[in-house]
């Protein structure tokens, strides 16, 4: 028999418990053997669960206990996490966790420490779909050209109904909130930041590239507007969070923001908690990967899965699928200004005579070069201006709208939502 302390039974938790129990025929018999929970970590344990596990507010009863074979780390954040988690492969504990923001600052510590411990985090990315595995052991016999999706299913959800039922952005977050898809702190995920860690977390499975969340290109969703959404639907585009790692030559760039996607694209349809991934490999081509990216159960699905490995083997895979660096391994992370994209923006101007003559010099002094523009006038004497250019670079893109914020003529700070 296996037994398992779960610290942290919140929403995820709470459904790795109930599987547990709900699916142990199943489970027993493909782990070779049972696995029951023997205790829970919470911090409030007057809270009524619905479970029948014994619950502590102290770590070291499941640290300190030597019955405990597999330690599940669910209660979220960084430093105290990485506290528990060294202080289970310390003792030889093997350890599950499911905390993308860990992993995005000490996943290579964690590889250190952990050795020949079994150490999984299949739930750490895109929730229930295994995507971890399919990088790490599916495709590893490629080189991985490129990874691009939506990994962040709590701003797939807001984005979805605020484009198709026009639900204001405090309401659906809040409604994400409720349903148990975001995280403790939802900045996290309406930031951006939550899909970047997921993103630095397969960027070490595919490249063996350590790279912070500080190093990279994170915006979120805060600043899309309804008016964006609904011209975007206008055109026939989707306002989707992407995540995006690339490999050019030897530079992978790594980013993450909103980003407008032909409807038709398959992407463009992945709508609601739902994540997609899609990864390209030399040999393989692309692959795609679709499902519920948030929520108690999918996520617990992945969490379960990584347990039943371990009682199945004891043994591991090296954690981020490298044994060793690749011999002649140049990749370096490229940096965010060379970026090169298409970009829409929106620009609300004084509807007077000169404006398009004074913009149109400074696109052409930053080399940016203008692909569609449409002029949509109001009564107040206003227009916004509907420009999606060419494919430029990300430092130019920057420095031009620096210059037209300080322009007069200019109302507001332009809006820049990049084309995919
Ligand atoms: P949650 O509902 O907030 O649950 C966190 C649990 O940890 C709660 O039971 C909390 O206790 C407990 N906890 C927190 N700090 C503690 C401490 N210092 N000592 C003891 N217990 C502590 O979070 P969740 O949504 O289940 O997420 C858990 C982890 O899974 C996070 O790393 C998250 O990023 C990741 N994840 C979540 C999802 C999802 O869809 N929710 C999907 C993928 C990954 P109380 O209940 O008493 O407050
Ligand atoms: N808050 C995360 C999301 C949970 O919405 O995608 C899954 O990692």
């Amino acid at each position: 028999m296996i037994k398992v302390g779960i610290i942290g039974v919140g929403t995820v938790g709470t459904s790795v418990a109930n599987i547990l129990k709900e699916n142990a025929d199943v489970i027993s018999a493909r782990a070779g053997r049972d696995i029951v929970v023997k205790s829970g970590v919470v911090r409030n344990l007057s809270k009524d669960r619905g479970l029948d596990i014994i619950l502590t507010d102290n770590v070291d009863d499941v640290l300190n206990d030597d019955e405990i074979d597999i330690v599940v780390e669910l209660m979220g954040g960084v430093d105290e996490p990485f506290v528990v988690v060294k202080r289970a492969l310390e003792s030889g504990k093997a350890v599950v966790t499911a905390n993308k923001a860990l992993l995005a600052y000490h996943r290579y510590e964690l590889q250190e420490l952990a050795g020949n411990i079994p150490f999984e985090f299949e739930a750490s990315v895109a929730g229930g779909i295994p995507i971890i595995t399919a990088l790490r052991d599916g495709l590893s016999a490629n080189h991985i050209e490129s990874i691009m999706g939506i990994m962040n299913g709590t701003c797939n959800y807001m984005m979805t109904e605020m484009t198709n039922n026009g639900v204001s952005y405090d309401a659906i977050l809040k409604e994400a909130q409720d349903l148990g898809y975001a995280e403790a702190d939802p900045t996290f995920d309406v930031g951006g930041y939550d899909a970047a860690h997921k993103l630095l977390i397969l960027a070490s499975i595919a490249y063996g590239l350590d790279a912070k969340p500080e190093d990279i290109l994170i915006e979120g969703i805060e600043n899309v507007s309804s008016e964006d959404i609904a011209f975007a639907k206008e055109f026939g585009y989707a306002i989707k969070l992407l995540a995006i790692a690339k490999k050019d030559n030897n530079e992978v760039e790594l980013r993450v923001h909103a980003a407008l996607i032909k409807k038709e694209a398959m992407i463009a349809k992945i709508d609601g908690v739902m994540n997609g991934v899609s990864v390209v490999g030399d040999k393989v081509g692309e692959t795609l990967y679709y499902g519920a990216g948030a929520g108690g159960d999918a996520t617990a699905s992945a969490v379960v899965a990584n347990i039943i490995d371990i009682a199945r083997s004891g043994k591991s895979t090296p954690m981020l699928g490298f044994n060793r660096p690749m011999e002649g391994n140049t990749l370096t992370l490229k940096s965010s200004d060379d970026i090169e994209s298409k970009y829409y923006l929106r620009i609300n101007v004084t509807d007077k005579a000169g404006v398009l003559a004074q913009l149109s010099k400074i696109f052409e002094s930053y080399n940016i070069s203008i692909e569609t523009m449409l002029q949509r006038s109001s009564e107040n004497g206003s227009a916004n201006l509907l420009i999606s250019t060419h494919k430029a670079v990300e430092k130019d893109i920057q420095s031009m709208l620096k210059e037209l914020e300080k322009l007069d003529f200019i109302n507001f700070r332009p809006v820049m939502i990049r084309i995919v």
